[in-house]
């Protein structure tokens, strides 16, 4: 086993886990549960897009540059579909950098908090690029809430965040949390995930991923399901592929947190 690997996801699953028990006595948040969930989520949209003919793709796909998701979801190789479940795997390990009392706050963050809890992604890019792992992981994990960001050429350059965010925000929704009560029903939560986009860069995907919850939906096919007994060593001996420890970590994109 790969000791950074696995202890960093040990510290930070864990004592994320630890402290929302201790706190609450149940379980409302958990990082690792909701990385497992979005993986699924993730793949499962991703399968559903590679099922569509170009011609409904072209359709319902909204980008003034729509040729090159359609390229990005037909020509998906074996490395980037594998590469797609490491992100979601990791793209919040950056919370370990954030205090508990935001991690666990019950109610809404205030400015200041949110500001601090958006600098999770840009923490998870730094880890991630200490530990190593490919450019295009540590750079999607960066971006990986493009409404952070006035750069309307985030989805362009790298299309996984459009899956991403997308996948991201839905799951996040659809989870138990530590700030709201109740479950929100799937068209509640499509109807915050419309809003939420509207605030962001106009994600290709969107119609697409209506279509593909509301079918799930109909055939009571649970989209979050898929990876939900995979265990730390798992993630470790996936990961491990997309990790260079040889690389040269000052070729790798510098990424400052302010
Ligand atoms: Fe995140
Ligand atoms: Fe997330």
């Amino acid at each position: 086993m790969d000791r950074d690997l696995s202890d960093l996801l040990i510290e930070t699953y864990g004592a994320t886990i630890n402290d929302i028990v201790n706190l609450n006595g149940d379980l409302k948040i958990d990082t690792f549960s909701h990385s497992l969930k979005l993986s699924s989520c993730m793949m499962e949209f991703v399968d559903y897009l590679r099922k569509l003919s170009v011609e409904d793709l072209t359709k319902k796909i909204k980008h003034k540059e729509r040729d090159l998701f359609i390229n990005y979801i037909k020509n998906l190789t074996l490395v980037q579909y594998d590469k797609l479940i490491v992100l979601c795997w990791w793209h919040d390990i950056g919370k370990i950098k954030i205090r508990k009392e935001i991690l666990t706050k019950p109610g809404k963050l205030t400015e200041d908090e949110y500001k601090e809890m958006s600098k999770h992604a840009a923490h998870s890019a730094n880890l991630l690029r200490e530990l190593g792992f490919s450019d295009d992981i540590v750079a999607s994990v960066f971006f990986h809430h493009p409404k952070n960001f006035s750069e309307k050429k985030i989805y362009s350059f790298l299309p996984a965040i459009s899956l991403l965010e997308i996948t991201d925000i839905y799951t996040a929704l659809k989870e138990p949390r530590i700030y709201r009560d109740e479950m929100l029903s799937t068209q509640e939560a499509l109807k915050i995930l419309q809003s939420e986009l509207e605030k962001g860069l106009g994600n290709p995907f969107y119609k697409l991923f209506i279509e593909f919850v509301n079918e799930k939906e109909k055939e009571h096919y649970d989209i979050f399901k898929r990876f939900e007994n995979t265990t730390l060593q798992d993630i470790v001996d996936k990961s491990i592929h997309y990790v260079d420890k040889h690389k040269q970590v000052s070729a790798a994109p510098v990424v400052t947190i302010k």
